[in-house]
């Protein structure tokens, strides 16, 4: 399994990477912000730390506008992956860009369906919320268990499973054991993974 950051901090990252364990970065409008720093830049410092996917996300919801942010973003550094809403206009944007050779990570998947749509239209990534549809009062691994489940179904469908909103350990042990390809992970919840060990004695 691929293990992603979730994270736009630079410190952050850098000592993800240390670690040797990240294969790539996601970031959001709300974590770019946070950093009060143009998203290309933001982009292009991570590119340089991570030699691998890298989403960036656009801020545009209609196609021609998905488009046309995700080729800039795209331009930056050849390891970008263009974050693109789950709406009829992102699906749309998504054949567009796939078709030019640009990489995709369709974002907030809320149910297979969803899923199923993402991957007809070509993504690269489909990312599942599933701690914000835990959130709700639903079950956001069941919903992982159930796009797994499809994709394994046909071999035509590519798009990997790029588990996201992961909010604890169980949540990512569960993803792997459903033979999920990737899950993103806020820096604060590798450290929790980590925290186990201080508990056995020594
Ligand atoms: C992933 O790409 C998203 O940025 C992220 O996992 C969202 O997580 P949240 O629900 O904790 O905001």
């Amino acid at each position: 399994m691929k293990i992603f950051i979730d994270s736009a901090d630079i410190g952050e990252i850098r000592e993800a990477a240390a670690m040797g364990v990240v294969d790539g970065v996601t970031t959001n409008p709300s974590l770019v912000a946070k950093t009060g720093r143009p998203l290309a830049k933001v982009i292009a410092d991570i590119c340089e730390i991570i030699d691998g996917p890298i989403s960036a996300e656009v801020i545009a919801t209609d196609t021609d506008g998905i488009v046309s942010e995700g080729k800039k973003l795209a331009a930056i550094h050849k390891n970008v992956v263009v974050k693109v809403p789950l709406i009829a206009d992102g699906i749309k944007a998504v054949k567009i860009l796939t078709a030019q050779g640009i990489k995709t990570n369709v974002t907030l998947c809320f149910s297979a369906p969803q899923a199923l749509l993402t991957a007809k239209a070509g993504a690269t990534y489909v990312s599942p919320f599933i701690g914000r549809i835990d959130d709700t009062g639903g079950d956001g691994l069941e919903l992982i268990d159930s796009i797994t489940t499809i994709y394994r179904n046909y071999a035509s469908l590519k798009t990997e499973v790029l588990c996201a909103s992961i909010r604890h350990p169980v949540h990512l042990v569960r993803c792997a054991e459903m033979g999920a390809h990737v899950a993103t992970i806020p820096h604060k919840v590798i450290l929790q993974f980590l925290e186990d060990a201080k508990k056995i004695p020594s």
